[in-house]
């Protein structure tokens, strides 16, 4: 057993296009999966304001941005431009054998 144990293959590698999202549910969960200048973030599709999707929302560069009241997330670090306090829930992730892999515990 390795460290790997921990993480789910969610989507095949290739199926995340740069400049896109693609929203997974993995153990009833709904994962956001993003692609920005090659870059890939994994975070919780759920908007910590209200719990709305943010697959129904717009990419702006490294900044996601709830479709329900506009709240804009840097994915970098997670935070919400107003208030930085309060943040995203992002997953680890890994690729291995051309798919991206998930971590869901922390
Ligand atoms: S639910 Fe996302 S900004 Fe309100």
């Amino acid at each position: 057993m390795d460290e790997m144990d921990d993480f789910l293959a969610v989507l095949e590698e290739k199926e995340l296009k740069d400049g896109t999202m693609k929203l997974v549910s993995v153990d009833g969960i709904p994962i956001l999966l993003i692609k920005q200048s090659g870059q890939i973030f994994a975070i919780d599709n759920r908007c910590p304001h209200q719990g709305c999707g943010f697959s129904g929302g717009v990419l702006d560069g490294f900044v996601i941005i709830c479709p329900c009241h506009d709240w804009r997330f840097d994915l970098k670090t997670g935070e919400y431009d107003k208030e930085p306090a309060i943040k995203l829930t992002m997953y680890d992730w890994i690729i291995k054998d051309g798919k991206i892999w998930v971590k869901l515990e922390d």
